[in-house]
Formats: structure tokens, sequence, C-alpha cells
């Protein structure tokens, strides 16, 4: 499918989407909603894809949602374009193929939001992190107040919100952002490195580990671990449980077929 303002490229189990509007720090317009929207869905139910990166293209991973979009929007329309976004970024925590963010500089209001939906962050040295939606005059509208929260407490979530402020890349790995640190021209390749790694494994392990995880994380300890022994047991109705064993046992690499 061709898109204007993403750019998709696949190879190797691996499909690396980036959001593509340089000229705009790649501000996320309601269009660029839409199309991540629709490539996720695609590569979501590719089979020759394992784990999607996300990324920007220039300076930018992403810098926010498109301030010039949003300036002459009324409340019923800005409610809509945050439902986009909380559509679009939902469903990336329920996509069965883990997304990896490279976050490749600015991730600003709606592009923190962005990365902080994907499975997990690998940054550059010079990302710039921070939700500055304060300054604006608004609040965070793509899950920044809930997911943020819930990813690095509620004191270092308010801190960040209440003062608009930009954080480094480092400062954001300190508080639980961000995974690992790189210097911008191997960062890519790192985050590459590390897909590939995660696609050698099971898809139906890997899809059963994400969805244990995000969904138990917004339920009791008991019902979580309710939800892992079922995923758990899951696991031993496909040969990949038998081949990943019987490797081990053989001392030779497994061969996983899941899709
Ligand atoms: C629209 C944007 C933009 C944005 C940058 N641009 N960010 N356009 N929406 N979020 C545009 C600029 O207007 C400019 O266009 C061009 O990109 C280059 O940006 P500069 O500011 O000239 O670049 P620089 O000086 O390097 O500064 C980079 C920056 C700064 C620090 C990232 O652009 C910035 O602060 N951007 C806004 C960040 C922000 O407030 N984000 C939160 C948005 S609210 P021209 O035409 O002049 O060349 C949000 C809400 C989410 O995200 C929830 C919604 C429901």
């Amino acid at each position: 499918m061709n898109y204007k303002n993403i750019l998709v490229e696949q190879a190797e189990g691996i499909a690396l989407v980036k959001v593509n509007r340089p000229q705009a720090m790649n501000a996320l317009n309601q269009e660029v909603l839409l199309e991540l929207f629709s490539a996720f869905k695609e590569l979501d139910q590719d089979d020759k894809v394992g784990v999607v990166i996300l990324s920007g293209e220039g300076k930018a991973f992403v810098a926010g949602a498109d301030i010039k979009e949003m300036l002459s929007m009324n409340a019923i329309e800005a409610r809509k374009f945050g439902e986009t976004g909380h559509v679009l970024m939902n469903f990336m925590g329920q996509m069965e193929k883990p997304i990896v963010a490279a976050v490749n500089g600015f991730a600003l209001g709606g592009g923190m939001e962005l990365a902080l939906a994907c499975d997990f962050i690998y940054a550059a040295e010079n990302a710039k992190f921070g939700q500055p939606e304060i300054n604006l005059g608004i609040i965070p509208g793509f899950g920044g107040t809930q997911r943020l929260s819930r990813q690095i407490g509620r004191a270092q979530a308010k801190e960040l919100i209440f003062t608009g402020g930009i954080m480094s890349a480092q400062e954001a790995k300190e508080i639980g952002i961000v995974n690992k640190v790189f210097p911008p021209e191997t960062l890519l390749s790192e985050v590459k490195k590390v897909a590939a790694l995660i696609a050698s494994k099971g898809a139906l392990s890997l899809r059963l580990a994400k969805s244990a995880i995000d969904t138990g994380y917004n339920v009791d300890l008991k019902s979580g671990c309710s939800i892992e022994r079922e995923s758990f047991a899951l696991c031993f109705s496909h040969q990949d449980q038998k081949e990943g064993m019987s490797a081990f046992l053989e001392k030779r690499k497994p061969a996983f077929t899941s899709k």
C-alpha cells in the first residue's frame, strides 16, 4: 500500500515504519494517524513480519500532534482527534507483533505518547523527550496522562506534564522510559539487531508473552497470574514448545514454526 506521510519497508522478518513529514518535524495530523493505523493493521496480519520498528525521518521522531491542524479545532473536533490517536495507540498495544520504538530525535507530546505505545524504546543519545502540551494551554491527549504514569509512576509523570519540561535520552532512561541509549549513527542497527533476535523466537510465545504482560498490568496480581497460567498452558498447544525443549536437550538451535 502507498502512503503519503509514512515510509514502510520490510526485510528479513522486520518491518521498519518511519513517519515522514520532516518539514513539520513529523507532527501527527489526522492523516498520519490513519496511515499508521492502516500500516500497523496490515503488518500485524502479514506472516512474513515478526517485529515492527517505528522511527522518524530526519531530526525528529515525532514532535507532537500537529499544532497547525489543532489551532482551529473546536471541542468536538479535538475529542475526535484524541480518539483517533487512542484507537491507534490502543491497537499498537493489542498487536500480535512486538513494536520497538527507535527514537532518533524529538519525541514530544503526541510523539512521546506514540513511543510509549510501543513495547519498548531504544533512543539516540541526542533524542529529547517531553510532554510540553501545558505550554500550549492543553494537556496530553493521546494517552500521556495514563500510559506515562503507569510506566514511571504518578509523581514523575506529574512533574513532566505540569512543567512541560524536556528531558534527555539519558534522563529518560534513568526514569524508565527508555531501555537503552546509543550514538545516533548506530541506533537503527542496534534496534534492528534486537528486532532480529526477537523475530527468531516463536511467534506464538511472543504473542502470548505480550498479551499476558499488557493485560495483566491493568488487573490485580491474582487475576494477572490467572491470565499468565492460561497463556502458559496455551504454549503447549503448539509444536514450538516441543521444538524449543527438544532443541535445548539436543544442544541445538530451535527452529520455531508458529505464525
Ligand atoms: C506542527 C510543527 C510541530 C508540531 C514542529 N513543527 N513541531 N508543526 N506541529 N508539533 C514545525 C515548525 O512549525 C516548523 O515549521 C518546522 O516544524 C520546524 O520546526 P522548528 O520549530 O523551526 O525547529 P527547531 O527550532 O529545531 O525546534 C524543534 C522543536 C520545536 C523543539 C521540536 O519545533 C517544537 O517545540 N515543536 C513543538 C513541540 C510541541 O509542543 N509538541 C506538543 C504538541 S501538542 P515552519 O513552517 O515554521 O518551517 C500534542 C498533543 C497531543 O502533541 C495530543 C493530541 C490529542
